[in-house]
């Protein structure tokens, strides 16, 4: 059974009300959030199937949360990070810290990374694009900052290709319902000029890892 278009989230109306019911969630949660990755395998390897695709020497995790994929791969690359909460980005400098591991982590949006175009050779992004507001305005910005030739690797949640049941209420009882938006994400990377490839890893087609590169100059 194929997608649907009508299966696919709406953006919503007011963008930022969204990102700040969302930031206070994880402002409240923040150090459940950091127990919870740290103590579930599943999250854990579905997040580390990220690591053998990233390319240095400039690296960008956008969304990193409370750090955990930047301990695995920060050691050996130059890197930088963004994320919205002031919470979650204190978490992660401290568990960086903890790991013997620096990064230069700030606060702030996707939707205005302060770095120049063509910085990086690969941005990562777990977990994060489906709780962006506006992601046409997110895929164009994460592809603005990769240099030609580099590589975004983007792991969210999407519809299983094959439309199997178990992946397919994965995302419409439990995503959906946590305000995740569902989108065509390799449509979106496709636009903001992106050649994208897709790999279902995890949650019977619902955990999805996007390679998706820039066309070299
Ligand atoms: C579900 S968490 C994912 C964290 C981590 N990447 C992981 O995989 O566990 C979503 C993250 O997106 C961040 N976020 C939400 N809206 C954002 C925005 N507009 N700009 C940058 N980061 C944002 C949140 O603060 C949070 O750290």
């Amino acid at each position: 059974m194929a997608r649907t278009e009508s299966q696919y989230s709406a953006e919503p109306a007011d963008p930022d009300r969204y990102t700040a019911t969302n930031d206070r969630m994880y402002t409240r949660f923040a150090r459940l959030y950091d127990t919870v990755v740290k103590a579930l395998p599943v999250w854990r390897r579905w997040l580390s199937r990220a690591v053998p695709e990233i390319r240095g020497p400039r690296v960008l995790e956008v969304s990193f949360g409370t750090g955990w994929l930047l301990t695995q791969y920060a050691g050996r690359y130059r890197t930088d990070g963004i994320d919205l909460n002031s919470k979650l980005t204190g978490i992660a400098r401290r568990n960086l810290a903890k790991a013997g591991l620096s990064a230069d982590l700030r606060q702030g949006r996707v939707e205005e990374l302060p770095y120049p175009d063509a910085t990086f050779d690969t941005v990562v992004n777990t977990m994060a694009f489906t709780g962006y507001p506006d992601g046409a305005a997110a895929a164009a910005e994460l592809a603005r900052v990769l240099k030609p030739g580099g590589r975004l690797v983007l792991i969210d949640i999407n519809f299983p290709s094959d439309g199997n049941r178990r992946g397919t209420a994965l995302v419409e009882h439990v995503w959906k319902r946590l305000g995740d938006l569902i989108r065509d994400t390799p449509a979106l990377l496709a636009d903001a000029g992106l050649d994208v490839d897709v790999e279902e890893i995890g949650g019977w087609g619902s955990v999805q890892l996007y390679v998706a590169t820039k066309p070299a100059a």
